[in-house]
């Protein structure tokens, strides 16, 4: 009896020393300071406290010896029309400390997604007028919304084609159901895409002219794409935003109807070397 005891306290004794075993590991997570909000940062899916630059994760406790994999991700939103999600894995063993920088854009895992805010018609008109649009033209807007920039020209300039596509499958379907309702559905191809993708972006290639109201981050992504697949002489109009490090051949103001003063930019696709 005795002997029993004494081997079941020996037993939980071993237990709680492995117990003790255990640490944590401590990740530094570096984040940009907040723009339009403050950003977050997930630690496996758990909602992080903090503010600032740098925020301070602990894992759950990890076996002396053992490696654990976390996932950390921080939502971006540099201003009020843009989110960009920055997912990462990280390795970790007992009683590390390590630093995470999330401060730099990440082409391969970052996701941006800018909300829907529409280009008022005549602003459209404006940027059909500058493209030069005429009824021989196939335009793209990739982010089309509810794809005012697709059927306004065709509409008022009977051009020949609309192609839309956008990561909301709920503008997608407002769109198709705008184009019906205003007469141009088989002129239009709406489909659900994602600007980030370069074979949903490929239905670009057949487009004469690119109509683009999309943000910054997303333009600054998207342009080494467009000037991959567009054809030479496609004629690019932005309204407002530019291309990354992709140059516009003039950038023009135009007055709204509303008052207010519009910046356009334009781009002519050059002949590939
Ligand atoms: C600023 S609105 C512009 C809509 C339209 N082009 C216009 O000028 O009225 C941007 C649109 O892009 C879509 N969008 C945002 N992120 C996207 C992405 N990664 N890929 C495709 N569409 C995206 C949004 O759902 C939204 O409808």
């Amino acid at each position: 009896m005795r002997a029993v005891c004494f081997g079941l306290a020996f037993a939980a004794l071993v237990g709680v020393s492995a117990a003790q075993e255990k640490k944590a590991a401590t990740i530094k997570v570096l984040v940009p300071e907040a723009g339009y909000q403050e950003t977050i940062v997930w630690l496996n899916g758990e909602k992080q406290k903090g503010t600032g630059g740098t925020r301070v994760l602990t894992t759950a406790p990890i076996e002396a010896g053992k490696e654990i994999t976390v996932k950390v991700e921080a939502l971006i939103e540099p201003n009020n029309y843009t989110k960009i999600t920055r997912p990462r894995e990280v390795t970790v063993k007992a009683g590390d400390s390590v630093t995470l920088d999330l401060t730099k854009e990440d082409k391969k895992y970052d996701k941006i997604v800018v909300r829907w805010v529409p280009t008022p018609d005549d602003i459209v008109d404006q940027m059909a007028k500058l493209a030069k649009i005429t009824k021989d033209d196939i335009i793209f807007d990739p982010g089309c919304g509810d794809a005012v920039m697709l059927i306004r020209p065709l509409k008022m300039l009977g051009a020949k084609k609309g192609i839309g596509i956008d990561i909301d499958p709920k503008m997608v379907k407002k769109a198709q159901e705008k184009a019906k309702d205003e007469g141009v559905a088989d002129k239009t191809v709406i489909k659900e895409g994602d600007i980030l993708n370069e074979k949903d972006m490929a239905i670009c290639a057949e487009a004469s002219v690119v109509l683009i109201y999309i943000g910054d981050d997303l333009g600054a992504r998207m342009a080494p794409v467009l000037q991959k697949l567009l054809k030479p002489g496609t004629r690019v109009v932005s309204h407002r935003f530019t291309l990354g490090d992709w140059a516009p051949d003039k950038t023009v103001k135009v007055r709204g109807a509303d008052g207010d003063e519009y910046t356009l930019h334009y781009w002519e696709v050059k002949a590939k070397k």
